[in-house]
């Protein structure tokens, strides 16, 4: 009922402006005055997390694409290696675990069957799971070592989207708790990152309320086929989620690339209009991927596409190449996946909308999968 959506035309949309309250509700309890963190539900002791050797991440679809950013954030401030599997496809190919491996299952549901299988080969080769889920005593919690709850609230729309950016809080959470338990040399930008994390909600809201031209973007690409993203380091992830939204809503052809990968093949499709949408990384930071992937949106518009560009306040190089400029607040890099997705997620859903899609039940579609 119109009353259930809050006042909103949809679920989805509901959700998307509940996205900062779910960030900082995730955030709440679990850093303490002093800046460290609290993760008193991860039930395995921080002997155990000292010995572990590997990460394991097992998710589909847009929770995989968080696995996918977590990555980066587990490597670079634990340093221990960290893979990351759909869960369709895990147990099928005999993978590598044993008691030192720490597998993280996420999943919104709890209840996607590929996720629940793949937990369970984890678990029968001794390795320990701790399961990222947002619905209470689901089963996949239930059957894991140890869970840390998103707390995003119920989401209905099938398409994810708060849940999303509470799945990277929590993978952030577990990312910088591993590297406090053991005592990493990123000690200092441990420190930054969980005092920036705990700003990060009011970015969101920020985004939210900018999001008008990215509205009337989407309306004018209604009649359009097919639409490209392109990222780097966490930006590529961003691409993909962009990307499936896209596929889930609007029933277009989307594809999201590393734009590294571009002169490896994908830029032969690049054709006189083609609406691109790339995700541009800090200029501070990382600059040398900034610098890249400029390269990369001067070359695509030399060849006629359209491009939208999302990139930080303040990034100024990128204008001159930017058919459509949307902005984003500065964040460290490894964050940047939490305000450079909502402009996707609104994307995406306005053009649905304007097609005449079903945008909380999409067509062929269930919210939780439970069948393998
Ligand atoms: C996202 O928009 C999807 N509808 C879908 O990819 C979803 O994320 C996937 O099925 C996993 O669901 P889960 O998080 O409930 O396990």
């Amino acid at each position: 009922s119109a009353a259930e959506k809050g006042g909103y035309d949809y679920f989805m949309l509901k959700e998307i402006a509940e996205q900062p309250k779910a960030v900082a509700d995730t955030l709440l309890g679990r850093i303490d005055a002093a800046g460290s963190l609290t993760l008193d539900e991860v039930r395995i002791s921080p002997s155990e997390l000292r010995e572990v050797d590997k990460v394991v991440i097992v998710a589909c679809g847009t929770a995989f694409h968080a696995g996918l950013i977590a990555k980066y954030a587990i490597e670079h401030w634990t340093r221990i290696p960290c893979e990351v599997e759909l869960a369709s496809e895990f147990r099928y190919r005999d993978p590598i675990l044993d008691g030192r491996s720490l597998v993280i299952a996420i999943s919104q549901s709890g209840e996607t069957m590929d996720t629940l299988m793949a937990l369970r080969h984890a678990r029968e080769q001794g390795s320990k799971v701790l399961a990222i889920c947002n619905t209470n005593g689901s089963t996949i919690p239930r059957e894991s070592d140890a869970v840390l709850y998103t707390h995003a609230g119920p989401e209905v729309a099938v398409a994810s989207t708060k849940a999303f950016l509470t799945q990277l809080v929590a993978c952030y959470l577990v990312a910088l708790y591993l590297g406090q338990v053991r005592g990493t040399k990123w000690g200092d930008e441990i420190g930054a990152v969980i005092r920036d994390l705990s700003q990060i909600s009011g970015e969101v809201e920020r985004v939210l309320d900018t999001m008008e031209p990215v509205r009337s973007l989407a309306r004018s690409l209604a009649d359009k086929n097919t639409v490209l993203f392109l990222g780097r380091h966490v930006g590529y992830p961003v691409a993909l989620e962009g990307a499936l939204k896209l596929k889930e809503l609007a029933y277009m052809h989307a594809e999201g690339f590393a734009a590294g990968e571009l002169k490896h093949g994908p830029i032969a499709l690049i054709e006189e209009d083609l609406p691109v949408v790339v995700v541009v990384p800090s200029p501070r930071g990382r600059s040398v991927l900034h610098d890249k992937i400029v390269s990369n949106i001067q070359e695509i518009r030399a060849r006629g596409a359209r491009t939208i560009v999302i990139a930080e306040e303040g990034d100024e190089a990128v204008v001159p190449y930017a058919d459509h400029l949307i902005r984003i607040p500065a964040t460290p890099t490894l964050l940047q996946p939490l305000v450079a997705t909502v402009p996707l997620q609104v994307f995406a859903c306005e053009l649905a909308t304007a097609r005449g899609n079903e945008v909380d039940q999409p067509r062929n579609l269930a919210k939780s999968v439970t069948v393998e």
